[in-house]
């Protein structure tokens, strides 16, 4: 993507009404604690699709379950602006992007306010442990905004943030919903995994990569 055109995506992200941007590191006291009452308008549950890129899970699902809402959660405007745009024009209602540092989470979101996270493809961060979604330090944050119960999907080509992930699901003494050493060669019936594809899924899919799946959540 040109320079040209990037800049354009970022000055349309900061004006689309479904986005909504970080402007410091501070509590955002219009979107924590929020979300149902002033935002969605409705008291339906809230997926998080975090690094979601251009958001395929996010509109997906959102148009899948309409009794559900979405929000789509990365810092990069541009990739973004694909799935905002995509969710005004439809429009889907039940659909809103955060451009943010998922590292602040906490600053939006209050104990319980969400049900379900998926963090498909997110960087594996091969030499930096601690920046992988799944580390120790994002289960912390996500612990305290998911209500009792609430699923973590997480969807990779990477052996070794999957392994990790599942040395850190037993260290937490997290407990596997389901785990998926290959989505696309061993039989199962979680149809979205198959059905929705990422922009990095589709690339990783073409090199011939192993895309493998495990859901979880807190004991
Ligand atoms: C490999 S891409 C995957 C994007 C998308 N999920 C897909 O499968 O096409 C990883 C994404 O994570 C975002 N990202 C990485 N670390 C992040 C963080 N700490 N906070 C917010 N976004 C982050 C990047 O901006 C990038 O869009």
């Amino acid at each position: 993507m040109g320079r040209k055109n990037k800049l354009g995506r970022i000055a349309d992200v900061e004006r689309f009404p479904n986005v909504f941007e970080y402007k410091n590191f501070k509590e955002n006291p219009d979107l924590k604690g929020k979300w149902h009452r002033h935002i969605f308008q409705n008291a339906n549950p809230i997926t998080l699709e975090l690094a979601c890129g251009k958001g395929e899970y996010t509109t997906n699902l959102a148009r899948k379950y309409p009794e559900r809402n979405f929000i789509g959660i990365d810092i990069k405007g541009p990739r973004i602006w694909v799935g905002a745009k995509q969710a005004l024009e439809e429009p889907l209602e039940n659909v809103r992007f955060l451009r943010s540092f998922i590292d602040h989470l906490e600053n939006f979101f209050v104990e319980n306010e969400v049900d379900e996270i998926w963090i498909p493809f997110s960087d594996p961060y091969l030499k930096k442990e601690r920046k992988r979604l799944t580390s120790p330090k994002f289960l912390d944050i996500y612990r305290k905004i998911l209500t009792p119960g609430g699923l973590i999907n997480v969807k990779t080509d990477s052996g070794v943030l999957y392994n990790y992930t599942l040395d850190v699901i037993e260290q937490e003494n997290c407990t596997i919903e389901q785990r998926i050493d290959d989505v696309y060669h061993e039989k199962h019936n979680h149809e979205h995994l198959t059905t929705i594809q990422t922009y990095y899924e589709k690339m990783h899919l073409e090199a011939g990569k192993t895309i493998r799946y495990v859901s979880f959540r807190f004991a």
